[in-house]
């Protein structure tokens, strides 16, 4: 019993070391993220070529866990949706996404793009309904963070927030990769020993629990060092949200 109590302490003083050590990447808010998502052949985020223009174009879409934004504005510049709205739990980055929007000659006159410092997991009603919600590198952080529950909160909240035949773009982070960051905190390391509800379940869970429709895998971006699937779970190529459900 000492032992196994002197070995929790010992965890938890390392979480704690780990979590100054880290301190401004905390859940993903990578300062510079977008340098690694590029084509080097285009000099685009690679996931835009896997991206269908049906899936954005004239619809409104919101993208949660934005980063700085370049990829929502580089997917509001491709397709030119009616609406699109991305968050970000960090204000920083909002800003610095916001600042890209008057920065930017070509999206000055976006009055459609909004950029708001929100946190996805917050017990907040989700007042408005989209027809597109990306969730692009986030699920890790959101997993490490609210366990197996909250994964499964954060999937419902997206299905409920999307209207019917309402399609979901889901780029999840593979297992092996929470690792390296399980202490980050006490939270993310409890968390963490506790994960039965794993990446590879997510695809079973949002169809039979949930009610997506289709799942589709969209194939592995080039530029990613992960090399991540993107999901699009749907109707043949498109659509999600069951009709009335
Ligand atoms: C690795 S980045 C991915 C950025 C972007 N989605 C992409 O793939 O290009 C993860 C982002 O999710 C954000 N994030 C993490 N947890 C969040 C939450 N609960 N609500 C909103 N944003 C969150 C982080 O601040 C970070 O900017």
């Amino acid at each position: 019993m000492e032992s196994s109590i002197s070995k929790a302490t010992i965890e938890r003083k390392r979480a704690r070391k780990a979590l100054q050590h880290r301190k401004p990447y905390f859940c993903g808010n990578y300062r510079g993220y977008y340098n690694k998502r590029k084509n080097p052949a285009t000099n685009d985020d690679s996931r835009l070529a896997l991206f269908k223009r049906d899936w954005f174009e004239e619809r409104n879409i919101l993208d949660i866990g934005c980063n700085s934004g370049d990829l929502t504005i580089a997917i509001a510049r491709k397709f030119r949706p009616k609406t699109t709205l991305g968050i970000d739990i960090d204000s920083v980055l909002i800003r610095k996404a916001n600042e890209g929007i008057k920065q930017d000659a070509e999206t000055k006159d976006f009055e459609n793009i909004k950029f708001e410092t929100e946190d996805w997991m917050a017990e907040t009603v989700v007042g408005q309904k989209f027809d597109t919600i990306c969730l692009f590198s986030v699920s890790k952080w959101i997993h490490l963070y609210h366990g197996d529950e909250g994964i499964k909160r954060c999937f419902r909240k997206i299905y409920e927030s999307l209207n019917d035949n309402g399609i979901f773009l889901f780029e999840p982070q593979e297992y092996k990769s929470y690792k390296k960051y399980k202490k980050i905190s006490e939270i993310t390391l409890e968390n963490y020993n506790n994960i039965k509800f794993r990446p590879e379940h997510f695809h079973k869970y949002l169809m039979d629990e949930l009610g997506f429709r289709i799942f589709q895998k969209l194939g592995r971006s080039e530029s990613s060092t992960e090399g991540k699937n993107i999901c699009v779970p749907n109707e043949s190529d498109m659509c999600v949200r069951a009709s009335g459900k």
